[in-house]
């Protein structure tokens, strides 16, 4: 035995240590209860002094409110919000203090003002504690600046992101002509979520890519990815990890074949190959191109098809909508040989009235999604709303208590598919509305939006072109609600599912 362990084996011999539980529960539990208290009388009180904003009080250090958040987000943001009504609430979680702003006024306020408030270092941790680029492919130049994060933007501008589209719409059509259509009942979400997978995976990074190769990895990275953006610590999370290792090495191999990718990823490719990354960083940064796209768009058409289904009309509605604007679109171009379901692409862009469908996608990311556009004070201090907040705090401009406020949005907890519709049934729209932020705002609003629009309105078309859905009610995981899954990311991922038999159309 060494001397080490031998000194040890004394100690843990000799009588001044407890060996029953009996003798050490009660002082653990002392000494716990006694820091509890501690904390609690200690801790910030909710009547901050002067016009700081309130902090909603934790008990226990470093947990802060992290749990609560984690079993009912919207919960927890309606309590604290009824608690302290001034716009901006101080929540400690995982170990850093968030001011959230909830008030669709304050919000608009820290978006106009980009030079006031600026992107959080918090958010730049990001890229760095979730996908795990090295330190020196993150700091070591400006190529994320200068380079890859302008690409991206320049790649999926609306001028140039059509033909990432119509190879979105091409390989979808493929892949949902030549698929076999399960015979027994199956999950919405399974379905939905896979197609789109492999369609958008052969879009990016061409046919030679094995989509399906990467999806239970994926799976595993993405449910975790908001929970390692938010602090909780990747060595608490070895799902999450194992499964990014695992995704990166898959995306070295495919880099290290021969492939035939779209211009966004050859672009990417082309900058990271001449500075260059090791190859690590290489995997690191297909995954950074991934995720965004795949974390969220799939999920707004599911979140479509999931709502109409659950109600009496079904998807029935938007299927005699979209049949009457593609009839109308095809007498009117004659030049596309074919039915407009061969075109949806140019179809969707020659902007059809579809004040329904339009309604139904709106409504749908008003009700599913949260963002968290986090932003720093870099003056020493700044006046907001009610509140002073000081340099380096950080702000949570938190859209989702926007979406939920019942002075902005009538019966908020309701899915209302013509929310979004003019009393004469035309479109009503989002733009200018500021209460509605899915895509967050101001200088970070998300660059894939305009993408996104496309993308999801064809995969809706396409489902309910070619798929008739019939829910399996006994099956299927009901009620449905907004999980916690990507709270803070764009799209919360439905707790619950439907159970389907799917036919063809
Ligand atoms: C329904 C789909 C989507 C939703 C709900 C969504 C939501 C968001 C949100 C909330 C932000 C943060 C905004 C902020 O901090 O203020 C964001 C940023 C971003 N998104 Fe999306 N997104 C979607 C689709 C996409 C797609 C398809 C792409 C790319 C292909 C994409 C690329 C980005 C990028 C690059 C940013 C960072 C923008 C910046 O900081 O300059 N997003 N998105």
């Amino acid at each position: 035995m060494s001397s080490f362990s031998a000194t040890i084996a004394r100690i843990t011999e000799s009588e001044r240590w407890p060996k029953t539980p009996s003798e050490w529960a009660l002082p653990v539990a002392a000494a716990v209860a006694t820091g509890v208290a501690l904390n609690y009388i200690i801790r910030p009180s909710e009547g901050y002094p002067g016009d700081r904003p309130p902090v909603v009080s934790s008990w226990i250090p470093w947990v802060g409110s992290s749990w609560e958040i984690e079993k009912d987000p919207d919960a927890f943001f309606r309590q604290a919000e009824k608690d302290f009504p001034g716009g901006i609430i101080g929540v400690n979680s995982a170990g850093h203090k968030f001011y959230f702003v909830t008030s669709s006024s304050l919000i608009n306020q820290i978006y106009k003002q980009p030079k006031v408030y600026t992107l959080s270092p918090v958010q730049m941790g990001w890229a760095k504690a979730v996908f795990s680029l090295s330190d020196h492919a993150l700091f070591g130049s400006l190529v994320f600046p200068e380079r890859l994060a302008p690409h991206m933007d320049r790649s999926i501008a609306p001028k140039n992101m059509m033909g990432l589209i119509k190879s979105f719409e091409t390989h979808l059509r493929q892949e949902v002509q030549t698929r076999a259509v399960p015979w027994q009942s199956v999950s919405l979400q399974d379905f939905v979520i896979k197609l789109s997978y492999v369609a958008t995976g052969a879009a990016y990074f061409g046919p030679t890519f094995n989509a399906m190769g990467t999806w239970d990895a994926f799976k595993g990275f993405d449910e975790m990815v908001y929970k390692v953006a938010l602090g909780y610590p990747s060595s608490f999370l070895r799902n999450f990890v194992r499964c990014r290792e695992e995704l990166i090495n898959k995306f070295i191999a495919y880099l290290d074949k021969p492939h035939d990718a779209s211009e966004l990823i050859r672009g990417q490719e082309e900058i990271i190959r001449d500075v260059p990354f090791d190859k690590r960083d290489m995997g690191c940064m297909m995954l950074c191109a991934w995720w965004p796209m795949m974390a969220n768009v799939p999920w707004g058409t599911l979140w479509v098809l999931l709502n109409q289904l659950q109600r009496p009309e079904g998807v029935q509605p938007l299927i005699e909508e979209l049949a009457a604007a593609g009839k109308a679109w095809s007498a009117s171009h004659p030049e596309f040989v074919g039915p407009y379901t061969l075109h949806l692409t140019e179809f969707f862009q020659s902007n059809p009235s579809l004040p329904l469908i339009s309604s139904t996608i709106s409504e749908s990311l008003r009700y599913a999604t949260d963002s968290y556009s986090m932003r720093s004070v870099v003056e020493e201090e700044v006046q907001l709303g009610p509140y002073t907040i000081k340099k380096g705090e950080t702000l949570v401009c938190s859209t989702r208590s926007v979406h939920m406020d019942e002075n902005e949005f009538e019966d908020v907890r309701e899915y209302v598919p013509t929310r979004f519709m003019s009393d004469d049934g035309g479109a009503k729209g989002t733009e200018g509305n500021f209460k509605w932020m899915p895509f967050g705002g101001g200088v970070s609003i998300c660059s894939g939006r305009h993408f996104a629009n496309y993308h999801v309105k064809i995969f809706l078309a396409t489902l309910l072109t070619n798929f008739k859905f019939s829910v399996d009610a006994d099956k299927s995981q009901l009620p449905i609600t907004v999980g916690n899954i990507n709270r803070g990311f764009g799209l919360r991922r439905p707790k619950g599912d439907l159970s389907v038999k799917v036919t063809r159309a």
